[in-house]
């Protein structure tokens, strides 16, 4: 933005400095939470507007009656360099959370403040469990020591931060490594997708639908990691929960559906993002396009953070920004395909990961988490989010592999939901 105003920029650089800096804003939405500590680092920065969003969330009032559950989110021009504090002071000062979202102009920030509607014409898919023999015959093939495995090598980076060296290649490796996956088929493509401003590539591997490709499915985890508002070229983030551990659920999917040659009647896309902890970026430049181009996504499901159990139960779905439907569709997944399993249910606040970014599209979109918000793994945005801090296990990723394979076929197998069956 401020690119716009080099005049201002020169003056502004000389008065702090002596030297001229490259100073760029950016469009930023956030809720309230985080606001108010915005404005504790930066008193100056001031909401260009705000409004009661709806987190999705339905309340029973005393009377009994039906109450939407809302949030005051405000949209902020903020110099960049703010935003690794702003992330330090969300996790640091409150272990609460809510995050941000980096908006690609301020016209873009302002939309985000009335979250569009879904695809006109586009209706829900069918919930209905009918694929329990494949599913059945797959979950036993899905190992946790492959998932290990993964998140060893990638927490073996030295970082996988959205603007270093070390981050590029994290994300060369996912990709050749899904590639070698998929092993040649035609149906199967892995692409690395740019986005401008910074050199992280998210992946995306696509697997297209036989007879239904016009509807596809996201499963979705991130591919970045940080130490937070001091991470550099060589800082040590292994960010082996946040979130090796996603990446490497959806890697032990894709191995099993490959090694089966599973062919879904809808496309099934897997995509390990680029720069979520800056703000959402990679899957916000994503699912914006999806939205552009009228992409009927049906459901997107986020794995950020599977390998620490903080609590008795298994799998908690975080209900804000999400889909009650499709939330509901999870629990049942889980009921069928993993019967011992405990389900919780908890909030994170706005923009707290990737779902966000579709959920904001107007997509269906899930987030099922290793704990409740207060007893999540405490090492995670430090350089002690490591498998030795995990108690060097993939068990409890294990149970999420298993939720995102049944996810996937299930809803995969489908002809379009719109036709009556
Ligand atoms: N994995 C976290 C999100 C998270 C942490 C969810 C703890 C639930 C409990 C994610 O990578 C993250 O750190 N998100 C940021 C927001 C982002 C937009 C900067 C956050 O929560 O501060
Ligand atoms: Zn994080």
């Amino acid at each position: 933005m401020s690119r716009l105003k080099p005049l201002f920029v020169l003056i502004a650089g000389f008065a702090v400095s002596g030297t001229v800096h490259a100073r760029s804003t950016v469009w930023i939405t956030l809720g309230d939470d985080a606001y108010l500590l915005l404005r504790q680092i930066s008193p100056q920065t001031k909401s260009n507007e705000s409004r009661q969003l709806n987190t999705g969330i339905v309340a029973r009032s005393l009377t009994g009656q039906s109450v939407p559950v809302t949030e005051k989110v405000h949209v902020v021009e903020v110099d960049e360099s703010l935003l690794p504090k702003l992330s330090d002071a969300i996790h640091d000062k409150r272990r609460h959370c809510g995050g941000f979202i980096v908006h690609g102009s301020q016209t873009e920030a302002r939309v985000a403040l009335a979250p569009a509607p879904k695809l006109a014409g586009t209706v829900a898919p069918n919930y209905q469990i009918n694929d329990q023999v494949v599913v059945n015959k797959l979950l036993p093939q899905l190992q946790d020591s492959n998932i290990l495995g993964t998140i060893q090598t990638l927490s073996g980076y030295q970082n996988r931060f959205y603007a270093t060296s070390h981050g590029q290649a994290a994300s060369d490796w996912i990709a050749s490594n899904w590639k070698q996956l998929a092993g040649g088929r035609s149906d199967v493509t892995i692409e690395q997708v740019a986005h401008s401003g910074y050199p992280q590539k998210s992946v995306v591997l696509t697997i297209k639908g036989k007879d239904n490709a016009a509807e596809e499915l996201v499963l979705g985890a991130h591919l970045d990691s940080t130490i937070g508002s001091g991470t550099g070229e060589n800082s040590r983030a292994p960010g082996a929960d946040d979130d090796a551990s996603g990446v490497a659920s959806l890697t032990e999917v894709i191995r099993v559906l490959m090694a089966n040659n599973y062919q879904p009647r809808r496309t099934i896309k897997f995509m390990a993002y680029a720069a979520e902890e800056v703000g959402l970026r990679g899957s916000n430049d994503i699912a914006t396009r999806h939205k552009q181009q009228k992409t009927n996504v049906v459901g997107v499901l986020q794995l950020d953070m599977t390998n620490y159990q903080g609590n008795a139960e298994d799998i908690f779905i975080y209900t804000d920004y999400t889909n009650a439907a499709q939330n509901a569709f999870l629990a049942d997944l889980i009921k069928t395909y993993q019967p011992a399993l405990k389900v919780g249910y908890d909030q994170c606040g706005y923009a707290c990961s990737d779902h966000a970014s579709w959920n904001k599209q107007g997509y269906v979109a899930s987030l099922p988490f290793e704990s409740s918000f207060s007893n999540y793994n405490p090492y995670i945005h430090t350089s002690k989010d490591t498998l030795a801090n995990m108690g060097n296990q993939a068990q409890h990723a294990l149970k999420f592999t298993k939720l995102a394979l049944s996810y996937a076929v299930e809803l995969g197998s489908d002809g379009p939901a719109l036709k009556a069956r």
